[in-house]
């Protein structure tokens, strides 16, 4: 089945009104055809970014998102108000919420619920650490991760989802995960897809690297069967260098 790819810019805590314009507008303007491009900007920009992309096909979405419906939450932000500034994705369980913030996995499923209630896509973010890896883990860490998911979900709600791989190690530290191991978690994730909701399902949904992903490793990353696209950090804040693996990924 031919899965359309996606590459997704998360520009985590960086940028200002001014770069956030610039930055949109320059990728709007040359995004290729043949790749589903996303910006994940910082909530304050979203409406800046979504005025720049605007006439485009380039797509926006959120960091992070609350939980629970409006209400008493200081601080946080509900999936409403990200659908009202016409966000469609919103990424979920970022391993920098799950560590930082203590985000548990029960919280970042309830997260991607809220999410597909309000008529988001969630991007469920999974991976392990190095230690994790070097232990042996892997797998079982990121079937707790999934299953925290999977467990409460029907085949219909997985429809208009994503997951992002992103394993800990190689975020923010120029260690991307070889092909190899991208390519062996990705084949994991869709079997486990398969096995819990069906081999068509499983076949149709895009599952994103993450990890130090760069315009000189993207074609190789991107390679993989079962790699669809790219969840992209620093090189995200750089409208040619993102452009050209937004580019690497119609290949
Ligand atoms: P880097 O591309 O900076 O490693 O970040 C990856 C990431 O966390 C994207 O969500």
């Amino acid at each position: 089945m031919s899965r359309t790819p996606l590459v997704a810019g998360n520009w985590k805590m960086n940028g200002r009104r001014s770069m956030a314009a610039s930055l949109a507008a320059e990728i709007a303007a040359a995004a290729p055809a043949g790749v589903e491009v996303l910006l994940c900007p910082p909530l304050v920009y979203l409406d800046t970014v979504a005025s720049a992309v605007q006439a485009s096909d380039v797509v926006l979405g959120a960091q992070n998102l609350d939980e629970h419906e409006d209400g008493a939450f200081t601080g946080e932000v509900s999936a409403e108000m990200l659908v009202d500034v016409a966000c469609r994705y919103v990424l979920v369980g970022h391993s920098e919420r799950r560590t930082l913030f203590a985000e548990s996995s029960a919280r970042v499923a309830d997260k991607f619920f809220r999410a597909l209630d309000a008529g988001l896509r969630p991007v469920l973010c999974v991976g392990e650490t190095l230690a994790e890896r070097e232990a042996g883990n892997t797998e079982q860490v990121i079937n707790a991760q999934l299953d925290a998911v999977f467990g409460r979900a029907t085949a219909e709600q997985m429809v208009d989802t994503v997951i992002a791989y992103e394993p800990v190690w190689a975020i923010g530290t120029g260690m991307t995960a070889s092909p190899e191991q991208a390519q062996a978690v990705h084949a994991h994730i869709r079997s486990r897809l398969a096995s819990s909701f069906g081999a068509p399902l499983a076949q149709s949904l895009r599952l994103l690297y993450g990890g130090s992903v760069k315009a000189d490793n993207a074609a190789s990353l991107f390679a993989g069967a079962d790699i669809d696209g790219g969840l992209v950090g620093g090189a995200s804040l750089d409208a040619a260098t993102f452009l050209a693996i937004c580019q690497a990924a119609t290949a």
